[in-house]
């Protein structure tokens, strides 16, 4: 078996690909957002039917307020029409949503839709899905290091007992496991300050493929890439064969 587990515990996706999908079309940028979300419904079911735990999906950036203000209004309808519509089909599912990202920056429909989607799948265990709103992996980073640095002034805290576990445990991502898998699609190979720190050892996949056509057959493949690859973190391929080809991130440990 070349992973620890051959299933990975933590995906994370970068929807990248909705204005050029709408483009190519003769469409507005908008109809491709609103693809993406019928994209983002299938996968979530696909996700859950076939047993990850944690699904993390970049939705807006803090980059994305730049956006022209039209398309930026109708992201912010999908995210509300998807709180709305999908609060009952989760709860079905046993899936609980929860956000990283700053939710306060968001416009007060969104934001409600989404607070009462949180508390109304609040127990669910089955699947957790996150999304990315407002969200910069820099600027988590920063809001930890921060909160760190007030716990200290405040004698809570000595700056040599600030390891890996107490940054982790600030950032937005607290609780969730390491991420295993960071796919993109749209065919760029960057992580554009997604999960910088969770995704330290994650195996990196990029499609070529515009996001509002990755499907549950997209996830599969992507699930049998992810099988095939051999995660070493940092050891030898001989240390891992003594370990019986099973390796983990140190990280995993400390997630909740
Ligand atoms: C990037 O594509 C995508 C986004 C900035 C938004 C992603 C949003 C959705 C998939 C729909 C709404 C989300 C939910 C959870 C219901 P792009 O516009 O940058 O594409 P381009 O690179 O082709 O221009």
């Amino acid at each position: 078996m070349k992973n620890g587990s051959q299933l990975p515990s933590h995906i994370a996706i970068i929807m990248d690909g909705n204005g050029r999908w709408a483009q190519a079309r003769g469409l507005h940028r908008a109809e491709g957002h609103a693809e993406g979300a019928k994209a983002v419904r299938e996968t979530v079911r696909a996700a859950r039917e076939l047993g990850v735990k944690h699904l993390t999906l970049y939705a807006f950036s803090i980059a994305n307020w730049g956006r022209p203000r039209q398309e930026v209004r109708a992201l912010m309808n999908l995210l509300a029409d998807f709180a709305e519509r999908e609060r009952h089909e989760l709860k079905d599912q046993d899936i609980r949503l929860n956000i990283i990202g700053d939710v306060e920056d968001l416009p007060l429909g969104p934001r409600r839709a989404l607070e009462q989607t949180l508390e109304f799948t609040g127990d669910c265990e089955s699947m957790t899905l996150s999304l990315a709103l407002s969200y910069g992996g820099r600027q988590d980073i920063v809001n930890a290091a921060r909160a760190l640095a007030v716990r200290a002034r405040a004698g809570l805290l000595l700056p040599e007992e600030i390891d890996e576990r107490k940054l982790g445990a600030e950032l937005s991502t607290h609780g969730l496991p390491p991420v295993d898998m960071l796919i993109r699609t749209g065919g760029e190979a960057r992580v554009s300050d997604f999960l910088l720190f969770e995704s330290a050892y994650a195996e990196l996949v990029f499609l070529p493929i515009m996001w509002p056509d990755f499907n549950r057959s997209s996830l599969e493949d992507a699930l049998e890439t992810y099988a095939r690859r051999e995660r070493r973190f940092g050891l030898t391929r001989e240390q891992l064969a003594k370990q019986g080809g099973r390796s983990f991130d140190p990280a995993d440990a400390t997630a909740e």
